[in-house]
């Protein structure tokens, strides 16, 4: 298989992009900064930090409440970042943008609106071993019995090979009967990139809904919901360059018309009565009382930081990181370091899941930081996927267009140390 994206791409200046960073300009102890943690959350260009100040100091109002000028320049500066969304994932229409708090409340979204109508007890969900707990543990609680509050439903599991791809061999059996497939597009954990054109499809054939968790996937790769066939994607602007606090949820229209609100308030009624509501149209309907309209001017920016470097480029950037990163990580260290998931770059971005030299990873990531190395120790919020690999933790290096393959050489560097102060 070749990856058609990254073949299209071209190589990233760096140091350039580097440069956009203010954070990574920081030195802590008189060393720089060595940020490889992006898969948790991203630093911000100064792009994205000055239209959020200029958001702020010149046209910050309410927004779809108020008929002066200013708050009309608030209204089109928040609408504004929902077409850029739409075309960044290239989505049909702009309401299919349902702007949340982040990737979690997303997924939340579509179990407990979606899944509450139209799931009854028996009803199967098929997720993957490799999910994160948000596109577990909202399944878990639907998975309760109705008088528990939840719906009754059953689940099933996806395995996954030796090498932390899906084991697509019984795919056909698990999806018969199922009513939903949440999956994730690459994994917070092993970095895999699932093949979601075709998980989408096999749902489809089985008469089951296509979920993905786009979290990790989206900012590094050329992203497009129509070609991917898909029904629910989520993910998150803090991961992408943009600020917290703000996520999305994409739907095709004609489920989120049909699926009632999640929350209730403000902005996503049409008319409030003594005995009941009416829902306003789309996207309004999932927008319940004020938004964080800053953020998403916000995420706005990023996404055209992000579309002014090409995706296909970002895509090829890491698959050249990833690339260097597993050569010289093996070449170094052979048998001493565990690199969980696939070896295939075609089939992974660069975030690497680190066992090392029996070192425990919170160990391992403390001795890191002291040369500035910042790594993620922990269950990544995927234990299941924690218990599949029989480790209770893993040290997680995430690479993203501001690192580059000396970034690679710092950590290895780092990882020597590490085997100094612990004597091997
Ligand atoms: N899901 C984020 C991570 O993997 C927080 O670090």
């Amino acid at each position: 298989m070749t990856d058609a994206v990254a073949t299209a791409g071209r190589s990233l200046d760096v140091a350039a992009i580097k440069q956009q960073f203010p954070l990574l300009q920081r030195e802590i102890n008189g060393k720089p900064l060595i940020y490889l943690d992006s898969a948790n959350t991203s630093q911000k260009p100064q792009v994205v930090i000055d239209a959020m100040t200029q958001f702020m100091q010149h046209s910050y109002a309410p927004i779809n409440r108020s008929a002066y000028t200013l708050a009309a320049e608030a209204d089109d500066a928040y609408e504004g970042a929902r077409s850029k969304v739409q075309r960044f994932i290239n989505a049909r229409r702009a309401h299919e943008i349902v702007f949340t708090k982040n990737a979690t409340e997303g997924l939340n979204l579509v179990t407990h609106a979606w899944g509450r109508a139209n799931l009854h007890p028996g009803d199967v969900v098929v997720l993957t071993h490799m999910e994160h707990h948000a596109n577990i543990v909202p399944w878990h609680m639907l998975s309760a019995p109705i008088e528990q509050g939840g719906r009754g439903i059953v689940l099933r599991w996806v395995p996954l090979t030796a090498d932390g791809q899906l084991d697509l061999t019984t795919l056909p059996q698990l999806l018969d009967g199922a009513k939903v497939f949440s999956f994730t597009a690459m994994s917070n954990v092993l970095g895999t990139i699932t093949p979601v054109q075709q998980l989408c499809a096999a749902a489809h054939a089985a008469g089951a809904l296509a979920i993905v968790d786009g979290c990790q996937y989206v900012p590094h790769n050329v992203t497009d919901v129509q070609a991917w066939g898909a029904d629910f994607m989520a993910f998150s602007s803090h991961k992408m360059c943009g600020p917290s606090g703000v996520g999305v949820l994409w739907g095709r229209e004609d489920l989120l018309d049909a699926m009632p609100p999640f929350l209730g308030g403000g902005n996503m009624i049409a008319d409030v009565r003594l005995d009941g509501f009416t829902c306003a149209e789309l996207p309004a309907k999932f927008e319940a009382g004020t938004p964080p309209i800053t953020e998403v001017v916000g995420m706005g920016a990023a996404v055209d930081f992000l579309t002014g470097l090409g995706m296909a480029n970002v895509r090829h950037h890491e698959i050249e990181v990833a690339t260097y990163a597993l050569r010289t990580l093996t070449e170094r260290f052979g048998a001493d370091i565990q690199l969980h998931g696939p070896c295939n770059t075609e089939v992974r971005g660069a975030t690497f899941s680190i066992g090392f030299r029996g070192i425990h990873p919170h160990d391992l990531s403390q001795v890191l930081d002291q040369r500035n190395v910042c790594v993620r120790a922990g269950h990544h919020c995927a234990k299941p996927l924690m218990r599949l690999l029989g480790v209770s933790a893993t040290a997680r290096a995430s690479f993203y267009v501001y690192n580059d393959t000396h970034d690679v050489d710092v950590l290895a560097d780092a990882l020597d140390g590490a085997s100094d102060i612990f004597g091997f």
